[in-house]
């Protein structure tokens, strides 16, 4: 439908919108949001025009493709046969899928073919935002449209955790980014409990409210989202719930569930941002969600057949002051300048295209986008295993092995199976980026393999740097880290591999680190020797030195702990490779030789992993989490087992 889009004229033209397909997109966006989060939509007015229409794309595409889903054309039942719930279900999924597919093409693109992929798309590049986001959201949506149901509250943390949360979905990763805070929510708890903590308080938080303000449409569909334990000990049955009978352990429970909503978000700390007007969109947010809980907590048994809206002049006391405060905060601290969008159709690229934040601070040149390629299917056409997150490894290490002996059985020289690895190591990479894994390490050359013929030797240098450069070129979300020492290492060789760790340094998904010229030994002794002249020049005292600051001498002093530890070729050994990062790692030896393996097998391997129990010398812990009130500052691990 071509809806003029007059009122919000001036946004769209702040923000260097012209396209008026883009335009109807952006608006789409915007309507469901504004019908389906109040408080987000409500913040989003708190932000200047560009982020605003982030915030739009991210939380109204995820609402209006849930709308779409529902109200498509063609795949309705024939007139007169009733469509079972069974079958609407599947035929909502399907179209779903059919979403998400047209969605991934459009992106591999960079243009959306449908107004809301279109915005969603433009909003994904012009903010340089993490693929991993789309999966968030495209998790959620699958859940709406199945319905997940849930035992108990461990199980509901666990999906939680993994779709996150309207704050994620909405300007959230926007607003950190800003703030100058990193955008994967793990990335901010990394090595900190008590951040990882108070964001899982913050999550559960969020997502409870969620599941209450859903609660009439959820229930509406026939899905109960609230884990089946509550029910129970509220002595509630699922039957009188889906009938939406306001039974009074029925209105008991919800109103119980929202106070507890409402200490979990009490309990959670704000954190602490650079910019003063994302702080006052992050406690307005909170403020806004507070006020909804307190409300939902005083008229329960409406929620049964509502979605719960605050009151006009509640929610008007609050936002006065805070535009006037937010709209001092960015006139005093502008926006910083971000990565521009992609050209539309047009508009030319030039002084005058308005970009990134436009109309707010100086107009920088116009840049290109710099957008990810996305990895390119395996041609079985295999897809990877959907894991929860929290049974992911942070980190894989891999001895590549086996490829001088996968050449020999063939009656090829040995150099042949270094090359055939490369194409191993390349699909591997591809299959990382996929299964969303983090770091990947890999062991390309050991401080002992100069023991190795001269020709083996030229073949190594030569094919090392080559398949570092192609990381490069082929413009995958890959950042390419080098751990190893330079003593020995050819001049070319060097400048490749800080070329290479130098132009991905801004790349997000996955960190992939080559260890080239690696030795584990001789980084230990490195790092003790860097320690050693630093207590001899009095710059620190050795009775302090710790476990935290010897590692920060080591070659990739912020590579995590390895969690799984994978060797190919048959042998089992870790000859020399990461002895420090890995002493918990889960160790996995496989007979296949490098040059045989593929993404399947990276795959295969985390999927073991994600079976084992790892006790890091403790005792298997005992689900107390299935308590709501155990979880409040605490961190569930992320073996599924616990
Ligand atoms: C591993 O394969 C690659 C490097 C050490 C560079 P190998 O060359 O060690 O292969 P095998 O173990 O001899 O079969
Ligand atoms: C380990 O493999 C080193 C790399 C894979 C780069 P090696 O083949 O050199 O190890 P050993 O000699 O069998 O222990
Ligand atoms: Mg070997």
């Amino acid at each position: 439908m071509n809806s003029p889009v007059v009122p919000f004229a001036g946004v769209y033209g702040r923000s260097g919108i012209h396209d008026p397909s883009l335009r109807r997109g952006y608006e789409m966006c915007r309507r469901a949001t504004r019908a389906t989060g109040e408080i987000e939509y409500a913040v989003s007015l708190l932000l200047p025009p560009p982020l605003r229409l982030a915030t739009w794309a991210l939380y109204g595409a995820f609402r209006a493709v849930d709308d779409l889903v529902d109200a498509p054309g063609g795949a309705q039942p024939a007139p007169g046969a009733a469509e079972s719930a069974d079958e609407a279900g599947q035929g909502r999924a399907r179209r779903l899928e059919g979403w998400i597919s047209a969605f991934e093409a459009d992106l591999r693109h960079g243009r959306g073919t449908a107004p809301v992929r279109q915005a969603l798309i433009h909003t994904m590049l012009t903010w340089n935002l993490p693929p991993g986001l789309l999966h968030t959201m495209f998790e959620g949506l699958r859940g709406d449209v199945q319905g997940r149901q849930f035992a108990t509250w461990q199980e509901w943390r666990r999906y939680n955790n993994l779709i996150n949360t309207p704050l994620v979905l909405s300007g959230g990763p926007l607003l950190l980014r800003i703030a100058g805070l990193s955008v994967e929510p793990e990335a901010i708890a990394a090595g900190v409990p008590e951040a990882a903590a108070a964001w899982q308080t913050a999550v559960d938080a969020i997502y409870l409210t969620d599941c209450l303000i859903d609660l009439s449409d959820d229930l509406g569909r026939g899905h109960v989202s609230l884990p089946r334990e509550v029910l129970d000990e509220a002595g509630v049955r699922r039957t009188d719930l889906l009938a939406r009978r306001a039974t009074p352990e029925i209105v008991d429970m919800v109103g119980g569930l929202a106070r507890q909503a409402r200490t979990w978000l009490d309990r959670t700390p704000l954190p602490p941002v650079l910019h003063p007007a994302v702080g006052i969109a992050l406690g307005t947010y909170r403020d806004l969600y507070r006020l909804r809980l307190a409300a939902m907590a005083d008229a329960p048994a409406a929620l049964l057949h509502q979605r719960p809206a605050l009151s006009r002049p509640t929610r008007l006391r609050l936002l006065f002051p805070a535009r006037a405060r937010a709209a001092l905060a960015w006139s005093l601290f502008p926006l910083p300048v971000l990565p521009c969008g992609p050209t539309q159709p047009g508009v030319p690229d030039g002084p005058d295209t308005p970009c990134g934040p436009g109309g707010l601070s100086p107009k920088p040149p116009a840049a290109r986008p710099r957008l990810p390629t996305p990895p390119t299917p395996h041609p079985s056409g295999a897809r990877p295993p959907q894991l929860p997150a929290e049974a992911m490894p942070r980190h894989v290490a891999i001895v590549m092995d086996g490829n001088g002996r996968w050449a020999t059985i063939r009656g090829l020289p040995r150099s042949d199976g270094h090359r055939q690895g490369v194409e191993a190591l390349v699909d591997v990479v591809h299959g990382a980026l996929e299964i969303g894994l983090k770091h990947l390490t890999l062991y390309a050359f050991s401080t002992e393999n100069w023991k190795r013929p001269a020709d083996e030797l030229h073949t190594l240098m030569h094919e090392i740097p080559q398949v570092v450069r192609r990381m490069v070129d082929d413009k995958l979300d890959v950042r390419v880290r080098w751990a190893g020492a330079r003593s020995r290492l050819p001049a070319d060789v060097i400048k490749d591999l800080l070329e290479a760790e130098r132009t991905t340094r801004d790349r997000s998904g996955l960190t992939l680190t080559m260890c080239v010229n690696y030795g584990g030994r001789a980084e230990i002794t490195a790092a003790a020797a860097k320690l050693a002249r630093e207590a001899v020049a009095g710059q620190i005292d050795p009775g302090s030195i710790s476990e935290h600051a010897f590692a920060r001498h080591l070659h990739a002093p912020e590579l995590p702990d390895v969690d799984l530890f994978l060797r190919t070729g048959g042998d089992q050994r870790t000859s020399n490779f990461l002895p420090w990062q890995a002493t918990y790692a889960e160790l996995l030896f496989l007979d296949t030789p490098w040059p045989d393996v593929d993404r399947r097998t990276l795959w295969d391997a985390i999927e073991q992993y994600a079976r084992r129990a790892r006790r890091y010398g403790s005792v298997p812990r005992i689900p107390a989490a299935a308590q709501p009130a155990a979880c409040e500052g605490s961190v569930i691990g992320r073996n599924p087992s616990w």
